[in-house]
């Protein structure tokens, strides 16, 4: 291991020759080491040669074989394999914007996606493993497109990586003069070099889809050396990777937490990332754990979610395995302090330093952490503002809360930072209205200190200035650290022919964190039934995905309604919690509340949902929730 590797070796290169004289010292490193769901199969190693000749090779092929030039997007549907990440930096080599699909996403939603950043060009892969099953993923391709057609985007290109090259693993037909084999393309290129386009700093690197208030996700667009650094940055001083570490960030790189935390920044800082294709609970849920022995994985970095599911699976199967951690990160929900310590004690037996780094696909690295080992950790807490970052609490009248106060509030940024995204991909208006017209007091204004911006999230700060994160303030449901918007489920449901309004709301879940049951009501002369609650959960799955299948669809004759028309959101995810729905005298049809809760909560009870005991934050945000639309 190159112990003389400055962290910011690789980052300090500043042309070209630089770059080249700093791989061929450190280039036997490992840069990637890729974890195959099977645990027959060996490990991929891609080493920084290895992965330099592979991301010029497919450059390559994309400027040569697919026409791909600077400027263009590519969209990427792929699950985690190391292809991911060559056809990441071969876009960017060649100066084109890639826009990454979480595999896991539905081919219609690919599709919107595609139509939305009007890409002509998709990389994809015939299949992976997950859960142990071979999926085929060609066929998302297929939906995709002829989707994308439907609204008057055509893909010209697609090229497909195989899970085996040379064998065909998805019984999905390719389409000829339109889908390509990589492996086989490859063979064109074999050997080839390709000059790094010279980009300005401010060019677009990426695009990532996340939701929001509305059924349409947004395009954040981000630049291309503002991104760098600052992902640089964080994973150097929070994430603290030194060259001779390895480090393990299981998210997907399909959201911004692998996007920024297994690809730009640790690649950037000279480290050694593991990338692992399957579930951390199958075939076991040791997998995990045998993994960081294996690997001498010592940096290791996940979700609430993944903790709490660890825990249910196997509380003492850490314990079994000898795996050293120095360093652990929670990402993407609020974690509750008892599932913190059993990650600390359990999981970094009481000597690993955790950060809880709260963020946002929008702010493109860590808005909230505490800097590992020297500042105290607080379970449940994210910490201070990162270093350059400033926020603020606002009440809704927009005086600033003071820590210590016990009150939440709209928890905002003051200043700008490098890392933050720059537009909303052809919409810069709703850029500016969804994150910046809240608190702005003065709009003609051109001074940034009039223009905090706002996360969109409730916060309180306590006296010692750590922040606490409770959740969104707005339509958004956070199932297992995925931004889902209740527009997207619900737009979704209503293609069901016989649905006429539809509601999503989360309901608590232990291992999950949310999950989204959806509430609709049926146009005249459709019968409520089971086929309907099928049909709805088969749309929502297809359409959007498998993460936003609801746990429950509740048909009922009407749903609560403000005296405007707007379906009280509040009310039904406060029955669907057992939480007490409150004031409901300013409804227009308050009569209905009452039956809908006798159904709906005796129905959970009948299958042995009882009611949870939910934490003061929760409760709050589910009576809460959906009130900034009503
Ligand atoms: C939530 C994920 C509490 C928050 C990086 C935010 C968190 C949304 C934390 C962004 C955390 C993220 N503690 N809540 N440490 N990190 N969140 O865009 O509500 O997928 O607004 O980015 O996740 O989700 P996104």
């Amino acid at each position: 291991m190159p112990r003389t590797l400055k962290p910011f070796e690789y980052f300090e290169a500043s042309t070209v020759e630089e770059a080249v004289q700093i791989l061929s010292k450190y280039g036997n490193k490992a840069a990637f080491i890729w974890v195959p769901e099977p645990e027959d199969e060996s490990d991929g190693v891609l080493t920084y040669q290895e992965l330099y000749v592979r991301v010029n090779e497919f450059a390559a092929l994309l400027r040569d074989s697919a026409g791909v030039k600077a400027g263009d997007i590519v969209t990427l549907h792929l699950p985690m394999v190391s292809e991911l990440p060559v056809a990441m930096l071969a876009c960017a080599r060649l100066g084109a914007v890639h826009s990454e699909v979480f595999g896991g996403f539905s081919g219609l939603a690919c599709g919107d996606r595609i139509v939305d950043s009007g890409s002509h060009v998709l990389v994809t892969i015939d299949a992976y493993y997950r859960n142990g099953r071979l999926l085929d993923h060609k066929i998302k391709a297929d939906e995709a497109i002829a989707h994308a057609e439907k609204d008057g985007v055509k893909v010209d290109k697609v090229l497909v990586w195989r899970r085996y090259p040379g064998k065909d693993s998805s019984p999905t037909p390719m389409v000829e003069g339109r889908d390509y084999f990589v492996d086989e393309l490859l063979k064109e290129h074999r050997g080839k070099r390709v000059d790094p386009v010279s980009m300005p700093a401010e060019a677009p690197l990426f695009l990532m889809y996340t939701s929001g208030t509305t059924a349409k996700p947004k395009g954040c667009q981000h630049s291309t050396g503002g991104y760098l650094a600052y992902v640089a940055g964080t994973s150097k001083y929070y994430q603290d990777i030194h060259p001779e570490d390895v480090y393990w960030c299981m998210a997907d790189i399909g959201w911004i937490t692998g996007h920024s935390y297994i690809v730009y920044g640790p690649l950037a800082i000279g480290a050694t990332s593991v990338v692992f294709e399957g579930v951390p609970t199958y075939p076991d849920a040791g997998r995990a754990w045998r993994i960081a022995e294996r690997l001498g994985v010592n940096i290791f970095h996940t979700a609430p979610t993944t903790i709490r599911m660890l825990r249910k699976a196997g509380p003492d199967e850490p314990e079994k395995y000898g795996y050293r951690f120095k360093h652990m990160t929670t990402v993407g929900e609020p974690i509750e302090p008892d599932v913190w310590r059993w990650y600390h004690e359990v999981v970094g037996r009481g000597e690993a330093a955790v950060v809880d780094t709260w963020w946002q696909t929008e702010t493109g690295g860590f808005l909230g952490s505490t800097l590992p080992a020297l500042e105290s950790m607080k379970p449940g807490s994210c910490g201070p503002g990162v270093l350059g970052i400033y926020p603020v609490i606002y009440d809704d009248e927009g005086s600033e809360i003071k820590s210590g106060s016990g009150r939440a509030g709209n928890i905002c940024i003051r200043n700008p930072w490098p890392g933050f995204m720059q537009t909303i991909w052809g919409d810069p208006e709703r850029f500016v209205d969804t994150y910046f017209r809240r608190y702005c007091k003065d709009p003609e204004s051109k001074d940034w200190r009039d223009w905090p911006y706002l996360t969109g999230d409730a916060a309180t700060q306590s006296e010692d200035g750590y922040y606490r994160i409770i959740g969104r303030i707005d339509d958004v449901i956070n199932v297992a650290g995925h931004r889902l918007g209740t527009k997207e489920l619900e737009s979704a449901a209503l293609t069901v022919e016989a649905v006429g309004e539809a509601a999503a709301i989360p309901a608590y879940d232990e291992v999950k964190g949310r999950v989204p049951e959806v509430y609709v009501s049926l146009k005249p002369g459709y019968e409520a039934g089971p086929e309907i609650e099928d049909q709805v959960k088969k749309a929502i799955q297809q359409i959007v995905g498998p993460i936003a299948r609801p746990a429950h669809v509740w048909v009922t004759d009407d749903l609560p309604k403000t005296r405007s028309g707007k379906i009280m959101r509040r009310v039904i995810s406060a029955i669907s919690n057992f939480v007490d729905v409150g004031d409901t005298t300013t409804l227009a049809n308050p009569e209905v509340v009452e039956k809908i809760r006798q159904a709906v909560q005796s129905a959970k009870i009948k299958a042995g949902e009882l009611p949870k005991e939910l934490s003061k934050e929760v409760e709050e945000e589910v009576k809460r929730f959906g009130a900034g639309t009503e």
